[in-house]
């Protein structure tokens, strides 16, 4: 049986090489993905994702994580959580729970903290010093205060064919306090079905949950689409839809792998992923959109 992992930005790089060494051992996709969202999560240079993630309107690093197993479609996720090290791990534990499986804010924590999560103090001084510029530049330059919203979100399937799906974000930097995106919302960021394939979002969750977009992708496999096919297929007539109907459409890229190893990306603007699998090295490509297709090479 085959294994395989693709992750949304390069950032994932490092975290793909490991869990595809996790993934060729035999080692579950689940272990295997939850480790590499971590490195991610660790990392302080990658400011959209856990440590050193861009802080909100009041200077605070509010995360959103979710997993998915897509063998019991079980879901964890959580929203708001503040000051703890690794969101993608308190997701994962959310999703063996039968009831209360999506928290918020200090639900989330106080879960994170019974459960013996470690703590931390996610915010860097690069971080706040970003803050602080922004907030001089939008007095200064009247700039937009939105930017930045890079989630890392993975789909995994190991040699058992158990497929996962996880995600993990800072969202949009300056975001207003409580401000969610698509990252933990099931269907939105992310959806898992062992029988058929994952799919992860990221960019604006804004636009990105008006469409449901990660479960449309799953859906499209379902009825036979190749991964490739069915995530060009949803970015764009979505992107289009949001053209005609709003006058714009945000950042919107997926990324997504069927059952057999598959995989596809769609994107409407560009857009840099990881992918892995037991017939090719983890390599970084680079996406853009192409008409109403999306092409891309290795990076
Ligand atoms: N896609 C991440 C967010 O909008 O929060």
């Amino acid at each position: 049986m085959t294994w395989g992992i693709i992750a949304t930005w390069e950032m994932a790089l490092e975290g793909v090489k490991h869990a595809s060494y996790m993934l060729e051992k035999g080692l579950s996709a689940a272990d295997s993905m939850e480790e590499a969202i971590k490195m991610v999560e660790d990392n302080p240079l990658y400011t959209s994702v856990g440590y050193g993630g861009l802080p909100n309107e009041k200077c605070e690093v509010e995360l959103d994580a979710a997993f998915m197993d897509g063998n019991t479609l079980s879901v964890g996720a959580i929203c708001g959580i503040k000051d703890f090290k690794n969101p993608i791990s308190v997701a994962r534990k959310l999703n063996e729970e039968r009831f209360n499986i999506f928290l918020v804010g200090i639900g989330a924590e106080e879960y994170a903290q019974e459960k013996g999560f470690e703590r931390k103090n996610m915010l860097t001084e690069e971080s706040k010093k970003a803050w602080e510029k922004r907030v001089a530049e939008m007095k200064d330059k009247n700039l937009s205060p939105y930017d930045g919203h890079d989630t890392v979100g993975m789909v995994c399937i190991d040699k058992n064919e158990n497929l996962v799906t996880g995600t993990s974000t800072s969202g949009l930097f300056m975001k207003r306090k409580g401000r969610v995106g698509d990252s933990p919302i099931p269907g939105s960021g992310f959806y898992a079905d062992s029988e058929i394939g994952g799919a992860t979002a990221t960019g604006l969750g804004e636009d990105i949950m008006k469409g449901c977009m990660s479960y449309e992708v799953v859906r499209l496999m379902k009825e036979g689409l190749h991964p490739q096919k069915a995530a060009e297929k949803v970015v764009h007539e979505f992107s289009e839809k949001l053209e005609k109907r709003r006058g714009k459409a945000g950042a919107i890229s997926i990324a997504c792998m069927n059952k057999n190893g598959e995989w596809g990306v769609g994107t409407n603007v560009e857009f840099t992923f990881v992918v892995a699998t037991d017939k090719e090295r983890p390599k970084v490509y680079i996406a853009n959109r192409d008409g109403n297709k999306t092409a891309f090479q290795e990076a």
